[in-house]
């Protein structure tokens, strides 16, 4: 039995996540095991009527759970930040959710920007840090408001946090990674940084990376990219990619550029992972206010980020297979990834992957 935890959040949020649970309950019934849903409605709407956010007593009750599976959270009532750090953020670092697993997968059938890139081009993962940097709220503002207002808002990493993201990198690497694509016939663990300019920050990270490599991981090849090349390099050669850890803000946007590459919002699934608690699974993208109750939203995104955490509790067949339909689904069915465009409605996408499964 598995119990999950289930918010469906904004805006679309509720819709996606309705595909995502249908895609779960049609694995479970395939595959012979039981999921228990347990729904909390954190987001936007609470927050207006209640002024709530993700309160202390929420956070100790989604301790109990197997996994949380998040829909989007973002209300275009609230001004920027208030969700985001009261809630998304909130369960990230009170669960010491200290991996953001964001894979950038071309699904066959799906059209990239990228001209003359395929599937086998766009296949790699990004290991992003998910409690430090300049997420840890860290500085402060003086004077606000005036004409000599000082802001400052510093980017933290502690080698303990460093140390245990590289060590599931490249952990990931030895069980994941895929021979073929590093530029040596190793795996590779690429580390995205910027070291000649945050030269205290990526050069913990870039010492850190090579003693552990050194040490623990002999057989993993080691490579280095600045953040600017790194974006630089998805666009021109992302073959060249199949491991990348990164600190949370370069992983933050260069995740974003990744869903781009492989299709966009619609697709792009991310796993905030406690590798020893609970973890939270999400679309990448928001929640999409403008296409909220119409039936148009690609529920995709929420299905592959059901799917990975399908994996995170051992259902590793059931993974498989999810990820096989949602493969069959982009290549023989849908016409577009986009909202409203993708030749049928929000539910259908959920019940053509759910027949597949069946
Ligand atoms: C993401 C989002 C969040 C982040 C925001 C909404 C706080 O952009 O999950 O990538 O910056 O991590
Ligand atoms: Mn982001």
């Amino acid at each position: 039995m598995h119990k999950i935890a289930v918010i469906a959040g904004d805006g679309t949020g509720p819709e996606v996540t309705a595909e995502a649970v249908k895609v779960l309950k049609a694995a479970a019934a395939k595959f012979d095991f039981k999921v228990e849903l347990t729904e909390f409605d954190f987001g936007g709407e609470r927050y207006k009527r209640t002024g709530e956010l993700l309160p202390d007593s929420a956070v100790e009750e989604l301790r109990n759970f197997d996994a949380i599976l998040l829909g989007a959270i973002g209300h275009p009532d609230v001004p920027p930040g208030i969700l985001e750090k009261g809630i998304l953020l909130k369960a990230r670092f009170a669960l010491d959710q200290y991996i953001n697993l964001r894979p950038v997968k071309l699904f066959p059938g799906v059209s990239t920007p990228l001209k003359d890139k395929g599937p086998s081009d766009i296949d790699f993962v990004v290991v992003r840090e998910n409690t430090g940097d300049a997420y840890t709220g860290t500085g402060g503002v003086t004077m606000k408001g005036t004409p000599h207002e000082v802001a400052v808002q510093t980017a933290v990493y502690t080698r303990f946090q460093v140390d245990r993201c590289l060590r599931y990198a490249f952990n990931y690497a030895r069980k994941y990674g895929k021979k073929a694509r590093g530029k040596s016939n190793k795996n590779t663990l690429a580390l995205c940084g910027k070291t000649n300019v945050l030269t205290y920050i990526y050069d913990l990270w870039e010492r850190a990376f090579h003693e552990m490599g050194q040490k623990e991981f002999p057989e993993i090849a080691r490579e280095y990219y600045h953040v600017d090349a790194t974006c630089m390099w998805f666009v021109k050669n992302p073959e060249w990619f199949d491991v990348i850890v990164t600190g949370n803000m370069f992983g933050d946007i260069i995740t974003d550029l990744g869903a781009m590459i492989q299709g966009g919002m619609g697709i792009a699934a991310g796993g905030n992972l406690n590798p020893e608690g609970v973890s939270m699974f999400e679309p990448i993208g928001g929640s999409a206010p403008k296409y909220t109750g119409q039936g148009v939203i690609n529920p995709l995104a929420a299905i592959c980020a059901m799917q990975m955490m399908l994996v995170t509790l051992g259902e590793e067949k059931a993974a498989a297979a999810v990820e096989e339909s949602v493969m069959f689904v982009t290549a023989n069915k849908m016409k577009s990834l986009a909202a409203g465009r993708m030749g049928y409605s929000t539910s259908e996408v959920g019940d053509l992957v759910a027949a597949r499964i069946a």
